[in-house]
């Protein structure tokens, strides 16, 4: 497949996770796009256009659980190229002393905006461990096999919801 991952990071805790998605995709086999949204923007990094068979969107939180303004821009970009993509899986770091709903509050805005199916990944400041390196690499696991399950199916009900609450018939 080929995946864009794009990132925005101010202290580099989320750009490592970003990069250990990165390798274990890469290592599955698949072609990624790296995009680091504070310093690219979607055009630049995808001269000849944006689709992609996955997106991965990468965000640490900011001011009571917002979304960073360069994540904010990318994503807009990207809206305005290719939609909401129903594959689509969002991933990053935030601080559990900012309040617990607050905590990674823009994974959650992220997710909430695209309706994403996938379950969100959240790591609490910066990776660190056998513990945070398994639930990044299982987390990785769960979205290829599910993109790869639904395949180009159209009927993306089939793939069930990652948070069935949210789901409103
Ligand atoms: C000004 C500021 C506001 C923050 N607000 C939140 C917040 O509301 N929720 C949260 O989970 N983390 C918050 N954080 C913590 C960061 O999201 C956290 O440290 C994250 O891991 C930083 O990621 P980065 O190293 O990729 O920049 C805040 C950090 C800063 C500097």
């Amino acid at each position: 497949m080929r995946i864009l991952i794009a990132y925005t990071s101010l202290s580099g805790n989320t750009r490592d996770v970003a990069r250990a998605v990165s390798a274990r995709c890469e290592e599955s086999g698949h072609a990624v796009t790296w995009i680091d949204v504070d310093v690219q923007t979607l055009a630049q990094a995808c001269p000849e256009g944006a689709a992609h068979d996955l997106y991965l969107l990468g965000s640490w939180s900011i001011n009571a659980g917002r979304t960073p303004p360069e994540m904010k821009r990318f994503i807009a970009d990207l809206v305005a190229a290719v939609g909401k993509p129903a594959r689509l899986a969002v991933f990053g770091t935030g601080e559990t002393q900012w309040g617990e709903e607050y905590y990674c509050g823009a994974i959650r805005r992220i997710a909430a905006f695209f309706g994403t199916r996938y379950p969100r990944l959240e790591i609490e400041q910066m990776p660190h461990g056998e513990h945070d390196a398994l639930k990044i690499q299982r987390w990785t696991d769960h979205v290829l096999a599910c993109t790869t399950a639904i395949g180009t199916d159209p009927d993306i009900e089939t793939f069930p919801h990652a948070d069935p609450a949210r789901v409103v018939p």
